[in-house]
């Protein structure tokens, strides 16, 4: 890997995505607060700073790699965080705990692009064949979009300490690349 960034230039979208730094806080916040849709189904409707530090925090102790996703022109219309590997100490798993696409640029193919290119970027590591994932159930609009990216769901609802009811998702890979 390099510096963690992945370049996309598919067929519609020329995308970057690129773990963010300190003096881009307030970028990510202004993803968040355009993100207020979702949040409203969590315990906190409302997008803050703090919010934001803390979701960075807790994806740096579990070995996470924290991204804006930009535009072409480096506006950042959207986050992505994962974790490439080790995931619960498993060496062949990989996470990917949180996607927010900004609204306004939501329905264009661009969370699907997005995953596409983490999927691969995480899979450059030829030991991970399998990508965990979540999603709250009061979000279909979400269980839909992560099926179509191949996701199954793999529990009953869990209810979670922050009082989200998720379930959980994993997506496998064949262990022969060719
Ligand atoms: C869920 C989320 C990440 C999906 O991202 P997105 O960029 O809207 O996803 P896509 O555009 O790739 O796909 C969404 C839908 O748009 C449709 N679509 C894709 N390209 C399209 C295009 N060019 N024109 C019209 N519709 C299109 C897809 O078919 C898909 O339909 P579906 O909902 O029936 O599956 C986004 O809605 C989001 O950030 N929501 C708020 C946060 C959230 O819920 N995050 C997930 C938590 S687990």
């Amino acid at each position: 890997m390099n510096d963690g960034s992945i370049k996309i230039d598919a067929q519609d979208h020329v995308l970057e995505i690129q773990p963010v730094s300190r003096d881009e806080l307030n970028a990510v916040l202004d993803v968040y607060r355009q993100c207020e849709d979702f949040l409203a189904l969590g315990p906190m409707a409302e997008a803050s700073m703090e919010m934001v530090m803390k979701d960075i925090e807790i994806s740096k102790k579990q070995g996470g790699i924290f991204c804006g996703i930009y535009t072409a022109d480096g506006e950042m219309i959207g986050v992505i965080d994962y974790v490439p590997k080790n995931h619960q100490g498993n060496p062949q798993a990989a996470f990917l705990s949180l996607l927010m696409i900004a609204a306004p640029f939501r329905n264009q193919g661009i969370g699907k692009t997005v995953v596409e290119a983490v999927e691969s970027e995480i899979r450059n590591d030829a030991s991970i064949n399998t990508i965990f994932s979540g999603v709250q159930i009061n979000n279909p609009q979400a269980i839909r979009f992560w099926r179509r990216a191949g996701y199954s769901i793999i529990s009953e609802p869990i209810l979670h300490s922050d009082q989200t009811v998720a379930v959980d998702l994993r997506k496998d890979f064949p262990p022969d690349r060719g």
